[in-house]
């Protein structure tokens, strides 16, 4: 991120989403960096590249004495400010206005009637949807400052303060729900900061290889294939940087999806990877049994395929392990300074502290959406760079309570039918995700006028663009319908099948 390109900076306060800011930048062709929130006014005002400030959302209130720390000096620099929902906030708390704990947040879809539809909300029109996140609101504005839209909820949804360039909105411009989100995000970086775009939205390939060439050199590295797209990039991209120096490893772990092992033989066949493929089916059942607890499920996971790689890696006499971990993968995590800890991905939070082996993440920047197109740029087979996105533990998380081959095949069996009900349809090119969830309570039934007691299963379909928000699938009854009745004729252990409605969030995809 150095040189002399102009950088949009992106003040951290936590939020889930202020990556994702950084993202939509990066689509504009614009250089943006995410700083830490109490980054000094001192250090900015010394980088003659940067033209404008954003200063993110944050789970915590202006008025928590825990909150982010900030260099109010920031808001007299005479760049331009954008500050969006914690940071909309903040700058008014900061500036004499007033901001009250909400007794009445804002969650969701909202409808943003628009007063003044200049600055960051030109060419938005009179009316759009945003996507709201907040429990404070502003209720005063300070001195020099106007209000450009409000919701029903806030009154002061958007203001700006044009002698000073300072906007602030209290929705996310940079989720999707939000409508005009990215034309507001573009308001500001291209109209008010001025920044020119320094990058083409090319993938970054030749960027990666030349980074992993530096940073492995001659040294031998492992790598775990999935058989998700991630690890998959990852893969093609480090062996084109290091070549034979790169081993690739499949885990069966007894935990993945329907026929993995032979689609990986498949897949990988004709790329010229060493891939050794494991069977740790056995080891990774005893390692699960009897735990009940999604984050000591997902650490057990995460320390089992370690513990494999470790072993590999020693055969292999390699230094580095390579995964693909995503920036999604990251942020909910927890592995930024504020932002809270929704659960532990299995290859970031389940690595130990011991780990033997150096750690290279090429990938750790992207969104799910921005592999998708540097696999295509790599010319991967259609299969790979369509498929659906799986969890790193695999069907462990999608069974509730304890791991049991007979659950796990019972999950397996279901997404099959969910797969192949929705495969052929209008609705497959749209879902994110479909699968099916076992639940370890049971319900009567009455199967063959026979009375069951029986386990209930999920069904979990959802669509979404990033991961980082998403929506149940507005799935016609009739298909439901035919995936209901299938299961239930199907699979022995199951009498009753329920649809889950609830979008993300409030509810994660996954259900641990
Ligand atoms: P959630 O459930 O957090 O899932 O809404 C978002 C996306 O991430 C996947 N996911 C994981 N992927 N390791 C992974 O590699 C994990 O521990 C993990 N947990 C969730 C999930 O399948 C969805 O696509």
């Amino acid at each position: 991120m150095k040189g002399t390109h102009d950088t949009i900076v992106i003040l951290d306060f936590g939020g889930q989403y202020c990556h994702l800011i950084s993202r939509r930048i990066r689509d504009m062709g614009v250089l943006s960096e995410v700083l830490p929130s109490d980054t000094k006014a001192s250090v900015i005002a010394q980088n003659p590249n940067i033209k404008g400030i954003i200063l993110s959302g944050g789970a915590r209130s202006v008025h928590d004495s825990n909150a982010p720390k900030f260099d109010a000096k920031v808001l007299n620099l005479g760049l331009p400010i954008l500050g969006i929902c914690y940071g909309h906030q903040l700058i008014a708390h900061l500036s004499g206005g007033k901001v009250v704990r909400g007794a009445s947040g804002e969650y969701g879809l909202m409808n943003l009637a628009v007063s003044k539809g200049q600055h960051t909300l030109a060419k938005v029109g009179k009316s759009t949807k945003v996507w709201m996140n907040h429990g404070d609101v502003v209720t005063k504005l300070p001195a020099g400052f106007e209000v450009l839209a409000s919701t029903e909820h806030s009154k002061i949804a958007a203001y700006a303060n044009t002698k000073k360039k300072i906007f602030g909105v209290q929705f996310h411009p940079e989720v999707t729900h939000t409508k005009k989100g990215s034309l507001m995000l573009a308001n500001f970086v291209k109209n008010i900061t001025h920044a020119k775009p320094s990058r083409s939205k090319a993938f970054l390939v030749d960027e990666i290889i030349t980074e992993a060439k530096m940073t492995m050199g001659k040294e031998r590295a492992i790598i775990g294939l999935s058989g998700g797209i991630d690890s998959s990039v990852a893969a093609l991209l480090v062996s084109r940087a290091i070549g034979k120096q790169l081993t690739a490893v499949y885990v069966d772990t007894g935990l993945m999806r329907d026929r993995e092992t032979e689609y990986i033989k498949k897949m990988f066949a004709r790329a010229k990877l060493d891939l050794k493929i494991i069977d740790a089916k056995k080891e990774f059942f005893a390692g699960l049994a009897g735990v009940t607890d999604p984050e000591t499920k997902r650490k057990i996971i995460g320390t089992l395929f370690v513990r494999i790689f470790e072993r590999e890696a020693i055969k292999a006499k390699a230094q580095w392990l390579i995964q693909g971990t995503i920036y999604s993968d990251r942020i909910e995590s927890g592995l930024t300074k504020h932002s809270s800890n929704i659960k532990s991905h299995h290859n970031v939070g389940g690595l130990p502290k011991d780990l033997k082996l150096k750690l290279y993440e090429p990938l750790r920047d992207l969104y799910k959406d921005e592999v998708r197109a540097l696999a295509r740029t790599l010319k991967m087979p259609l299969e790979i760079t369509t498929r659906q996105v799986f969890p790193g533990p695999g069907l462990a998380i999608r069974v509730l309570g304890e791991v049991t081959p007979e659950a796990v095949e019972t999950v397996r069996h279901a997404t099959r039918i969910i797969e192949d009900e929705l495969r052929n349809t209008k609705y497959w090119k749209k879902i994110w995700m479909s699968f099916a969830v076992f639940l370890p309570v049971r319900s009567v039934g009455i199967q063959g006028d026979e009375r069951s007691y029986k386990h209930p299963l999920v069904l979990r379909i959802v669509e979404s663009d990033d991961a980082m928000t998403a929506n149940f699938a507005k799935l016609p009854f009739p298909i439901l319908e035919r995936i209901s009745t299938r299961i239930t004729n199907e699979i022995k252990a199951v009498n009753r099948v329920v649809y889950d409605i609830t979008n993300k969030p409030p509810a994660t995809m996954e259900w641990e």
